[in-house]
């Protein structure tokens, strides 16, 4: 065993209110259910700001001014084509591939170019995080549309990063009602500090690799339905309760066998999260325009008898469910959509950790056997 700290000497399953290291990036407060970017409040964020306006706060840690958001958009507006041998390689993809496995896969093969992380500087670094930032959208529509038999339609770049994505699965220009709630959803996922695939980005960072393995890492460890999976796994239990009138029995069956409600819970939150609380307004709202209020309402009876058996509430992704079934899109697009808002996260992340490194490598308690008397291959049972 490595050397103890002994003043840290802690031993907690999942690091659960371990503090893994600083960061300037963002600040949660799980008691009181508040959540700042980069100082500013959620609210104050997804009230004002796009998603490009939201990700040079997070990247570069001060809001633009008119000429650097104007210039910001334009940068990721010129790198969101993908390279013709990507395009051939997506159309190799086996139908039963998933859209978050294409996206991990495309994002690792993008880093050919790359120079050693220990040569290149932090602009460079930052160059090549932008790039991705503005490719995983096209990678995520031109897959969907290749696995669903159609064209993949190119990136418009009369458009902003949201209309741009609805555009490029749809092939219409979006209503600008729809792009303006995915680009609000973008927000307040773009960011939430140690969370799971954060962390990893950091971690992988930490040995300086990287920044193409950094954001394969950091998909592969969203894709976990304890985490951006969610969304999805929400949308079919929404499916499977049917109506309101079924929520009951659900949940009393699910709580009998230990087992999870997907969209509840928090390991920071212990009060409502804050983005569940913007996005259940959005959800709302466009489920009476649809005039489809079922999933919406088996959401608020969920609440009630949550929050009652086990004070446990909404969390980022119960909501977002709702939303995205109310804008049309499928439910194998919840995931990636989760993955392209937090990209710029990662990217603040990523420069973060670079900046100011030291390996991350925590100790372990062993737990196994010691001491076994080793026994040839020849007498083994
Ligand atoms: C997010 C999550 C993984 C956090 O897990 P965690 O911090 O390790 O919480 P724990 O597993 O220790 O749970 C604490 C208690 O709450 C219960 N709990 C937590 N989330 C629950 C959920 N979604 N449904 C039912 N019970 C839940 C646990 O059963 C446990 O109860 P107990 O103390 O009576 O045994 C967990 O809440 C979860 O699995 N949620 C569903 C998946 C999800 O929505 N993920 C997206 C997160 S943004």
């Amino acid at each position: 065993m490595g050397k103890v700290n002994k003043k840290l000497n802690v031993k907690v399953k999942g690091l659960e209110g371990v503090i893994a290291g600083q960061t300037n990036i963002s600040y949660i407060d799980g008691i009181k259910g508040k959540l700042f970017y980069r100082g500013y409040s959620i609210e104050d964020i997804a009230q004002n700001c796009s998603f490009e306006e939201t990700s040079y706060l997070l990247i570069y840690g001060k809001l633009p001014n008119k000429t650097e958001l104007k210039n910001f958009a334009e940068k990721l507006k010129r790198k969101r084509s993908l390279p013709q041998h990507t395009i051939k390689m997506l159309h190799t993809f086996t139908k039963n591939m998933n859209s978050m496995e294409a996206l991990r896969t495309v994002v690792s093969s993008l880093s050919s170019n790359d120079k050693d992380p220990r040569v290149s500087s932090y602009n460079e670094k930052l160059d090549i995080g932008l790039s991705i930032i503005a490719k995983m959208p096209t990678i995520v529509a031109y897959h969907y549309r290749i696995k669903n038999s159609l064209d993949p339609i190119p990136p418009n770049s009369k458009l902003s990063h949201a209309e741009n994505f609805l555009y490029m699965l749809t092939g219409k220009i979006p209503e600008s009602e729809g792009a303006e709630v995915l680009d609000k959803d973008f927000v307040l996922h773009a960011e939430h500090g140690f969370n799971a695939s954060s962390f990893s980005v950091r971690v992988t960072v930490s040995t300086l690799s990287d920044v193409h393995s950094a954001y394969t890492t950091g998909i592969g460890t969203l894709k976990g339905p304890l985490h951006g999976g969610a969304a999805t796994e929400v949308l079919l239990m929404l499916k499977s309760i049917k109506k309101p009138e079924n929520v009951t029995s659900y949940v009393d069956k699910i709580l009998l066998s230990h087992g999870r409600v997907m969209g509840y819970g928090h390991r920071i939150y212990k009060t409502y999260d804050p983005r569940a609380k913007i996005l259940k307004k959005m959800a709302e709202k466009l489920s009476i325009k649809n005039n489809n209020t079922t999933f919406f309402e088996i959401g608020q009876k969920l609440e009630v008898i949550m929050s009652d058996k086990k004070k446990i509430y909404p969390n980022v992704d119960f909501y977002s469910a709702i939303v995205y079934h109310n804008l049309n899109l499928t439910h194998e697009l919840y995931s990636p959509i989760f993955a392209i808002a937090r990209s710029s996260g990662w990217l603040a992340h990523i420069l973060e950790q670079y900046t100011n490194n030291r390996l991350i490598r925590p100790l372990e308690e062993y737990t196994g056997s010691m001491n076994l008397k080793f026994i040839p291959i020849s007498k083994r049972k």
